[in-house]
């Protein structure tokens, strides 16, 4: 198939783009490199061995992607462009409603008007909220987001199903995922964030490295084995291969489709830090802070829906995770930017 990927230079795009090409598909990406180097681009060549079609255009310019469909016919989309940054959209929520809503509501437009209406979309475990069953199946109800990130995705679920169901011709593919993390096993691909990172793992790789001298945990008073969080993390190069899955689900006619990516097994915050110790050999000392507003206890998959219906399972372990993060780290110590 030809796929249009959105977004297809960052972290979980750019790792997709390699198992659609390996899987045989024509991969042409548009990214408006907000958030991502052209380099991981070239990366993904120097893997597969396939040039990748790019287009720096943002999906908010609607001159830019019509020129773009017009120049391919495109089976499917996959939609991964977006921000990301939860603390960040508390500060700039318009900038997130803008990109993210107005970007999407563009890219859904010009898709229809080129005959395009299959679309498979990066959702999240986030728009659970705080999970209502645990672990979570596809049925559990959307929960409140506590803040705008979550609520674009939750928004932008809203509005493709209620374009699918005006319009049936429509396939949509809802993707919500868990905590992707890990790398690229060739050490040359990885999560490159910029400034401090949020997330556990990438500053969990930081600290291994000497560039941040301790890990924070947030909190380690809830309701838990060890008192910290418990999350659903999984390695990206399966996620990555989830959306091939889907795929298949799209060329079939499913409609409107919901399913979880994630491995179905939850470890805490000093679970992931002990895994990483052991992969690594590398100590990571930390210190207990306060919890982290709109932090949840617990929150993993029920993942049993995709591999019934995709053939999906998740394949990699937590310390294969750790490994593969920690060898993207060690050879890539300033990410792309080197
Ligand atoms: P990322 O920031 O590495 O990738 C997003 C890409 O989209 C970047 O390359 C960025 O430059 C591009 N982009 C942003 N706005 C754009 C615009 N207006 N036009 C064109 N390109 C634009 O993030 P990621 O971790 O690879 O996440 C990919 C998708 O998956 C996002 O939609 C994200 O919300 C979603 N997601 C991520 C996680 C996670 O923990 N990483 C979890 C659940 C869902
Ligand atoms: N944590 C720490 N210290 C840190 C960073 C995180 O203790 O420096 C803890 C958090 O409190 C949480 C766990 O590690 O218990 C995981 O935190 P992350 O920030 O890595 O991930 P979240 O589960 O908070 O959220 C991530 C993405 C969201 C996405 C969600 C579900 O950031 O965008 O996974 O997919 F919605």
């Amino acid at each position: 198939m030809k796929i249009l990927v959105t977004g297809g230079a960052g972290y979980i795009g750019s790792h997709t783009v390699i198992e659609l090409q390996q899987a045989g598909h024509q991969v042409v990406v548009v990214d408006n490199l907000y958030n991502a180097s052209e380099k991981s681009i070239q990366r993904v060549t120097a893997i597969t061995g396939q040039a990748v079609h790019f287009y720096q255009v943002d999906i908010r310019d609607r001159e830019g992607l019509t020129r773009v469909m017009e120049e391919h016919q495109f089976d499917c989309c996959i939609h991964f462009a977006g921000l990301k940054a939860v603390g960040e959209s508390v500060a700039k929520p318009l900038e997130y409603y803008d990109n993210n809503i107005a970007g999407t509501l563009v890219l859904l437009d010009v898709m229809r008007n080129h005959g395009c209406k299959n679309i498979i979309f990066s959702s999240s475990a986030t728009v659970y909220g705080n999970p209502a069953v645990i672990p979570i199946t596809e049925e559990c109800p959307k929960g409140q987001c506590t803040n705008p990130y979550g609520q674009t995705k939750s928004m932008i679920e809203q509005i493709m199903m209620d374009m699918q169901k005006a319009d049936p011709e429509w396939n949509v593919v809802l993707l919500r995922y868990f905590n992707p993390i890990g790398a690229h096993p060739s050490g040359t691909m990885g999560e490159d964030p910029n400034g401090i990172p949020n997330n556990l793992m990438p500053y969990i790789t930081q600290v291994a490295i000497g560039k941040r001298p301790e890990l924070g945990v947030f909190g380690d008073d809830y309701d838990t084995p060890d008192g910290t969080g418990v999350r659903d993390y999984i390695h990206v190069v399966d996620l990555a291969v989830g959306h091939v899955k889907a795929l298949a689900a799209v060329e079939k006619g499913c409609g409107l489709a919901i399913y979880n990516l994630g491995t179905g097994k939850g470890y805490s915050v000093l679970d992931v830090a002990h895994a990483f110790e052991e992969a690594s050999g590398v100590k990571i000392p930390y210190s207990i802070k306060p919890r982290r507003a709109g932090d949840i206890a617990t929150c993993y998959s029920d993942p049993a829906k995709a591999e019934r219906e995709l053939g999906w399972k998740a394949q990699y372990g937590i310390l294969e995770m750790c490994r593969d993060s920690w060898n993207w780290q060690k050879n890539n110590p300033n990410g792309y930017r080197d």
